[in-house]
């Protein structure tokens, strides 16, 4: 019993850092990490900023990478961004779940 028990803990914890890492591969091949490091504001506010904001806003990042919510990090800045929410109409469902969970992940 126990032994099942820790084989769907690890299953779980697995299929969790597949959907990061996919999330990962997405932020880069789409040109994400020009304006976005993950502990730094660049031109883009940091990883870990969007992250603190979402959580503590309770946004929902899925509805914005969609392009139905608005910006809620720096929306004085919302324009400059809006260009890059474009390619990400050509994603899946599961592709944007991934982004936003890589995002939250800092
Ligand atoms: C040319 C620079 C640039 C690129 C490239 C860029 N961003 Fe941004 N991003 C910004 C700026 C500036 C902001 C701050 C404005 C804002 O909050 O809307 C921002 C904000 C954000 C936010 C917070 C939105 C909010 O609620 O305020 C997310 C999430 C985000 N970017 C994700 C991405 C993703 C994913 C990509 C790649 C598809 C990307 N960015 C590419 C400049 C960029």
């Amino acid at each position: 019993m126990k032994k099942v028990t820790v084989m769907a803990i690890a299953a779980a914890l697995s299929v969790s850092s597949v959907f990061a890492s996919e999330g990962e591969k997405i932020f880069k091949s789409k040109g994400c990490t020009v304006c976005h490091k993950a502990n730094i504001n660049t031109v883009g506010p940091s990883l870990k900023h969007i992250s603190e904001v979402y959580k503590q806003k309770n946004g929902d990042l899925v509805a914005y990478l969609k392009g139905n919510a608005k910006a809620i990090v720096d929306p004085s800045k919302a324009a400059m961004m809006k260009n890059y929410l474009k390619p990400l109409k050509s994603l899946s469902d599961e592709q944007i779940k991934a982004l936003a969970d890589f995002i939250l992940s800092h």
